[in-house]
């Protein structure tokens, strides 16, 4: 009987309750909860009929070779490409369609593949900017400095996590390239999202830039209380972050479970043998 009314009550009072580590007995309704999500570009479908659900505090990774969806995915959740067909659920509320700027308000932040940082303003300039936009109205002029300064109290926190204190006042087109990757993660914690969305965070590392990047993320990730889609090619690195793995090949998901279980699973090894680098 009621159980979407039980689901959609479970989903309120988690809302509310945001991080409070409830100990529910029924399953509750899931964070994020993509229906049949599909994207097509004329002849090619980018996205292929993808639902997945990702419950509140996981980490889950999307994987798959490159041109497998990923970061069409990532638009289709956070609104900066509107789906073909299906839904996109957000902590019991349809989402789908909306634009990105009210998405990213509710609680999805996310960085991008490309780098997207202001390189001439210190880091710290780039996470208080960050944390304030997700606020427009504090821009307000009746906003006043307390404002600024708990922007920067935000943005300086969300350093912190990252473990970039210590460059805060550098520009941040001077970071190692892993730190400007970092930056990006906390700039997008800035925003104190519920959701924290990651396009390849080690893009464009070397091998021991990615070992520390991912060191640090892993840190990162054991305290902070945030649900994160993590979006990722190289394997090694998904399988030291995440607890939850879905699998893309060709827009479609082929695989979705515990990293141990897609990993052995056959067509995902068919699938990296025969279409990865
Ligand atoms: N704006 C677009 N117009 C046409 N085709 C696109 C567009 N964006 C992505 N694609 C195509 O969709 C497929 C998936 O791309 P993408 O999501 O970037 O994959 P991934 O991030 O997994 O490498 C690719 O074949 C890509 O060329
Ligand atoms: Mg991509």
């Amino acid at each position: 009987m009621a159980d979407t009314a039980v689901n959609a009550a479970l989903g309120a009072a988690v809302n509310t309750a945001a991080g409070s580590g409830s100990s529910a007995t029924v399953a509750a309704e899931p964070l994020l909860q993509l229906d049949g999500l599909t994207k097509r570009y004329g002849a090619l479908v980018a996205v292929d009929n993808v639902s997945m659900q990702v419950a509140d505090g996981e980490v889950r990774a999307v994987i798959g070779p490159n041109g497998a969806g990923k970061t069409t995915l990532f638009h289709l959740i956070t609104g900066v490409v509107k789906p073909t067909m299906g839904r996109v659920r957000f902590a019991g509320e349809d989402i789908t369609g909306l634009p990105a700027h009210r998405i990213c308000q509710r609680g999805l932040s996310r960085t991008f593949q490309l780098t997207s940082l202001f390189p001439e303003m210190s880091a710290r300039e780039n996470t208080t900017l960050a944390a304030q936009a997700r606020h427009p109205r504090r821009w307000q002029p009746f906003g006043g400095s307390g404002v600024f300064s708990q922007a920067r109290a935000v943005g300086d926190a969300a350093l912190e996590q990252l473990g970039l204190a210590h460059v805060a006042d550098r520009p941040a087109g001077l970071l190692s390239h892993g730190d400007q990757r970092l930056l990006e993660v906390a700039m997008a914690m800035s925003q104190q999202p519920k959701v924290l969305l990651l396009d390849e965070p080690t893009q464009g590392l070397s091998v021991e830039e990615t070992a520390q990047a991912v060191d640090t993320l892993a840190r990162f990730l054991d305290k902070a209380r945030v649900t994160v889609l993590l979006v990722e090619h190289d394997m090694e690195v998904v399988f030291r972050l995440a607890h939850k793995i879905t699998v893309l090949h060709r827009g479609g998901v082929i695989a979705d479970g515990a990293p141990a279980a897609v990993k052995a699973d056959a067509r995902v090894q068919e699938a990296y043998l025969g279409g990865m680098d």
